[in-house]
């Protein structure tokens, strides 16, 4: 029952961007997902994390090949997913699912509940008979925590939570091994997300689940997932347990981000790393050169930063990172710039979080408009 389930090999996601009605030309590419390697094991729960659009979604969808990928591999169970196609490709599917953020939007408002059900189990021949089914759904929606009078019902008829409960019964109906859920308690209130997320656990246990969870809320993750993955336009920089990955993370932009996370002990909150990050996130149709985290990187180096891209290596046991000084940065040999105290002299007005740390990207930027 152990190793590994799904293994993802250097696989890209590009959307070309295109112009002009009559010509149809290509005029560049969104990098969405630029060479992601990773493994998720049998049973775990994987975490995958990052700013909105750094290509989490589209991640989720080419492993599930929802999306097809421009280049790399996925296998699942030992199968490459690249080689399948029609027939087979569907009867796979049935192992993996998704659920989605927005439960709303994803189940169709004109079908009762028991339709949406049992329509997966329908297309995939496990709706053997009326009682068997009903009585399978019943069960299912007992698992996820709604009375079974709820199959007469419409989506409209629930609340958020209780719609998502839904999603989650619907992805359950066809027995899969693997769960892709993207943002699962994202709309969510936050009295309730708390309610999803442990609803998500209990069935890991009750149906032997693999999750690959993706999120924007580092909590959620924390709270739920075995191992994380940080991800930053479109590739991979960090990734180990969801333990590690807050005792001493090892990137600069996990760093940045976790130190954006208020700590509850007063103590420890005064005393804490604040890393900020400086400019907006760079578009992934224009991918900074070398290191993609360089323009926002506190640690930027002279050398290498804006011109080698790092591979993501092992730098702790379990521990992976794309940095090239990360054993420097975790070793203390070098530090973030300290561009921030001089502005606090210059300026007293302390330090923005959109100020630049690396100075104007050009002549004309600096001279203004
Ligand atoms: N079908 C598509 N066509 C073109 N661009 C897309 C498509 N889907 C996503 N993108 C772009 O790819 C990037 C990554 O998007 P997405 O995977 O949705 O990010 P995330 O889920 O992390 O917010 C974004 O710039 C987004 O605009
Ligand atoms: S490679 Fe350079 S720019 Fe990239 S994260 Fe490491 S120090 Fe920062
Ligand atoms: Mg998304």
């Amino acid at each position: 029952m152990t190793g590994t389930l799904v293994e993802v090999d250097d696989l890209k996601v590009h959307f070309p961007i295109r112009r002009g009605v009559v010509l149809d030309r290509t005029i560049g590419y969104v990098y969405a997902v630029d060479g992601v390697d990773l493994a998720i094991r049998r049973g775990e729960t994987y975490g995958l994390v990052g700013e909105s659009g750094c290509g989490k979604s589209t991640l989720g969808r080419a492993m599930l090949k929802l999306t097809p990928p421009t280049a790399g591999r996925v296998v699942f169970d030992g199968i490459d997913l690249s080689t399948m196609r029609g027939e087979r490709l569907r009867t796979m599917r049935r192992r993996m699912q998704m659920v989605f953020q927005d439960p709303m939007s994803s189940l169709d408002p004109r079908q009762s509940v028991e339709s949406l059900l049992v329509e997966g189990m329908r297309a995939h021949g496990l709706d053997t008979g009326r009682e068997a089914t009903t009585k399978r759904l019943r069960s299912l929606l007992s698992s996820v925590g709604l009375p079974s009078t709820s199959l007469r019902r419409y989506p409209h008829e629930f609340s958020g939570g209780q719609r998502q409960r839904i999603g989650i019964a619907r992805a359950l109906t066809v027995e899969p091994e693997l769960i892709v859920a993207d943002e699962p308690v994202s709309a969510l209130d936050v009295s309730v997300q708390a309610q999803v997320i442990n609803l998500l656990e209990d069935l890991q246990r009750e149906f032997g689940l693999t999750y690959l969870v993706i999120a924007h809320d580092l909590a959620v993750v924390r709270h739920i997932c075995d191992r994380v993955g940080v991800m930053y336009l479109g590739g991979l920089v960090e990734e180990t347990t969801s333990d590690q990955l807050y005792a001493e993370p090892l990137h600069p932009y996990t760093r940045a981000l976790l130190s954006a996370v208020p700590v509850p002990d007063p103590v420890l909150e005064d005393r804490r790393e604040r890393v900020l990050l400086t400019g907006d996130l760079p578009s992934p149709a224009n991918p900074p050169s070398g290191c993609r985290f360089h323009t926002r990187c506190p640690w930027r180096q002279q050398q290498r930063c804006d011109t080698e891209r790092p591979v993501l290596r092992e730098i702790a046991p379990g521990h992976r990172a794309a940095c090239h000084f990360a054993e420097d940065i975790r070793a203390g040999r070098i530090h973030p710039h300290e561009v921030r105290a001089e502005l606090v002299e210059q300026g007293g007005e302390g330090m923005r979080v959109d100020d630049p740390l690396a100075g104007p990207a050009s002549i004309t930027e600096a001279l203004g408009p």
